[in-house]
């Protein structure tokens, strides 16, 4: 099978000039992963500059806080992935002397780090000879040896993880890596394949089959939940009433408004109830928007009401909450979807 040298000669020729691939300095490498792990490369590329300006090394990452990190991260979404860099960083700065581990086995152990990551990073930084499987690796394997096994159950993924590692050039494991990632996202896409520019077409089973479309094959998607949010935004002479998310899950420590509804949130009422908390106010919440906003495993439907109080208590629903001048509100760290409201909204509070 002609598979790995003209991968590689395709690679030397096309492969894309990253900033991450300039050196091996296992920071940036690792950097670069995690920010990649839910990003489009085009995406992340202004998030990896920002990171490695403010934070040049290791060391300098494990200084910052939380609340920087995660605005820094803000936009990227899947915000645990910053706060697990930042526990990453801190413990191979303290525990480890700074020193990054170096094999995969090790990498792994490593907070917010699976198997595809850290074979990603010990085969880039260290040479390890170690295929790093990603969707884009499922696709190019399966399609060019016609595995029609369904790939997101166990014998399919373990049939490619077998040829990845068959197929992997010892001498060049990450160059290896990569270029299947480049192929996978320029040339070999889920869609309309570019097998005409495909170095690889040649012995590719999927295209001689006229089975690009259905190969990789899978079996079942990951259900989606329907979440309803109802948001009380709530303003007192240019302040708004913010609070932080400190339960586990997707947006845990970023910043959004206080709910209404909050105990039964799939069922809601025309109008929110004034929270007790509140001592007057004259006028009913406004609804001043609805937003719809997809994340991986959520469909989530907010709806935005506005209310104009004459107090300032310190929890709403019981939700401890602060009063942040409005011209501040861009230091906080909150979730896509706050963002999209206040930038659409955000001269109603002048
Ligand atoms: N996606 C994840 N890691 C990548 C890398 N090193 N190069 C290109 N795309 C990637």
């Amino acid at each position: 099978m002609n598979f790995t040298s003209p991968l590689l000669n395709w690679y030397d020729a096309h492969s894309r000039n990253l900033p991450w691939r300039e050196q091996k300095d296992p920071y940036k490498i690792w950097l670069s992963e995690i920010i990649l792990q839910q990003t489009r490369v085009e995406q992340g590329m202004a998030y990896y500059y920002a990171f490695v300006e403010r934070y040049p090394g290791i060391r300098q990452m494990a200084d910052a806080t939380e609340d920087e990190v995660l605005k820094l991260w803000q936009g990227l979404g899947y915000y645990s992935r910053a706060r697990n860099m930042l526990h990453t960083a801190q413990f191979v700065t303290r525990q480890l002397n700074g020193s990054f581990p170096s094999t995969a086995k090790e990498i792994q152990k490593l907070k917010g780090i699976g198997p595809y990551t850290a074979a990603a990073i010990a085969s880039i930084a260290f040479n390890e000879p170690i295929a790093a499987v990603d969707g884009n690796v499922l696709r190019v394997i399966s399609r060019f040896f016609g595995i029609q096994d369904p790939v997101d159950k166990p014998d399919g993924r373990s049939q490619v993880d077998t040829l990845a590692n068959e197929y992997l050039n010892r001498l060049r494991p990450g160059d290896f890596n990569q270029a299947i990632m480049d192929l996978g996202s320029q040339v070999c896409k889920p869609r309309n394949p570019l097998c005409s520019s495909c170095p690889i077409q040649k012995d590719c089973m999927a295209n001689a089959l006229g089975l690009t479309d259905k190969i990789p094959m899978k079996q079942g998607k990951t259900k989606v939940s329907e979440w309803h949010l109802d948001y009380l935004v709530l303003t007192n002479k240019g302040h708004i009433a913010m609070k932080q998310r400190t339960r586990q899950g997707v947006w845990k420590n970023l910043w959004d408004f206080p709910e209404t509804n909050i105990s039964s949130p799939t069922v809601r009422d025309e109008f929110p109830e004034i929270p007790s908390e509140i001592s007057h106010s004259t006028q009913i919440p406004e609804l001043l928007a609805t937003f719809s906003h997809k994340l991986s495993h959520r469909d989530i439907t907010a709806r935005f009401f506005l209310l104009h109080i004459s107090n300032t208590p310190d929890t709403i629903n019981g939700q401890n909450v602060i009063w942040t001048p409005k011209k501040r509100f861009g230091e906080l760290a909150v979730p896509i979807l706050i963002e999209k409201f206040w930038s659409k909204h955000q001269q109603n509070f002048d």
